[in-house]
């Protein structure tokens, strides 16, 4: 279900449309609902009639900085839109996996508040407690969010619930960057995929701030699916997951210049703004243990270049074409 709304959100270049023509092409089965996550009846009346087996919810207003031009768009997506999803599966098919993409927002800037150590290309935490990245025991509770992030802490506390109160088998996915070869990535939302396509097409890339040294932990997409039938085939109620590319996936701004110049022999233009985002994490990676202790078949297939490579591949395919 997805109603093209990142098209509203971010104008013609986060148009999903594309994507949605690849699925109705490649896989025969598909049928698609072009229904308003907001439109609750609409909600309602779908998840009755079908009663899925699994409801994986990805549908929201996903960026940061958008989200502090357009409140009521962004809360009633992220948070309410959520609401609608789980009360239906409440009413149709509660024993149903209902698995959440949350995300690292949730977590505030309080990740900004860990000792941190700059290193040549990257700032790293200088903190043993982090060795292995933020866990899931880290609070969501006063830091600065975002206007987003906040509507991101709605809608997961509100899975959390379903899964505590109710005993339905909810999970929230807190994803660090997640990307891959099909993402629409645009300046305000998808920052690997974004990056790759100003290389490609040789335009100036704008780093905000942090020196270019902030830190991302990138996992691909099908990593993410990967981890979801996991849980589907063994799911546990209320849960919450970090899901990111973990301290091996992760690079910064800088060092993902270095990379994508590797593979298309295009220098990387940029330009570098003083002020930092509002709220933007210094320094990010998932701790992946709680994921792999409770799911072990679960691992990260795809290295961070792999990942740099089908993103390189898919941008010369799809810009080829709509050339
Ligand atoms: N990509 C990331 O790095 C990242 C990181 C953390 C969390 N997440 C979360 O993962 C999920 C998916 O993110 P993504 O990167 O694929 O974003 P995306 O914008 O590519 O996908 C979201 C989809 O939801 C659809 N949508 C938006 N509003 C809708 C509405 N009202 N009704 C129906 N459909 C609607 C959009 O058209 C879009 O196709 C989101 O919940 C996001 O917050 C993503």
């Amino acid at each position: 279900m997805d109603n093209n709304e990142r098209a509203v959100f971010f104008g013609p270049e986060g148009d999903t449309s594309w994507s949605l023509n690849r699925l109705r092409q490649n896989i025969p089965d598909y049928r698609h609902f072009e229904l308003d996550i907001r439109n609750r009846e609409g909600v309602l009346d779908l998840v009755a009639g079908l009663k899925p087996a699994i409801i994986v919810h990805t549908a929201a207003q996903p960026s940061h900085d958008r989200a502090a031009a357009i409140p009521f768009a962004d809360f009633d997506t992220n948070a309410v839109g959520t609401l609608n999803f789980l009360e239906a599966a409440r009413r149709a098919c509660p024993e149903s996996p209902f698995v959440h993409m949350s995300t690292n927002k949730v977590y505030g800037d309080l990740p900004n508040s860990i000792r941190l150590k700059e290193l040549e290309t990257r700032w790293d935490y200088d903190d043993p407690a982090y060795e292995h990245g933020i866990p899931e025991t880290f609070s969501i509770d006063q830091s600065k969010h975002s206007i987003f992030g906040a509507s991101k802490v709605a809608s997961d506390v509100m899975v959390q619930e379903y899964g505590r109160y109710f005993g339905m088998p909810t999970c929230c996915l807190r994803g660090g960057c997640l990307t891959g070869p099909n993402h629409s990535g645009v300046e305000l939302h998808g920052f690997l995929s974004y990056l790759v396509r100003c290389n490609v097409q040789e335009r100036p890339y704008k780093v905000f701030g942090y020196k270019g040294k902030q830190v991302r932990d990138n996992i691909h997409s099908e990593d993410v699916a990967n981890f979801i039938v996991n849980f589907a085939a063994a799911p546990r109620a209320g849960e919450v997951y970090n899901i990111g590319g973990g301290k091996d996936n992760s690079c910064s701004i800088f060092e993902a210049f270095a990379m994508v110049e590797e593979l298309t022999g295009k220098k990387q233009q940029f330009s570098y703004l003083d002020e930092n985002r509002i709220g933007d994490h210094i320094c990010y990676y998932s701790d992946l243990r709680k994921m792999k202790a409770q799911y072990p078949k679960w691992t990260i297939t795809r290295p961070l270049k792999t990942i740099f490579q089908e993103i390189v591949d898919s941008w010369h395919n799809r810009l080829s074409h709509s050339a």
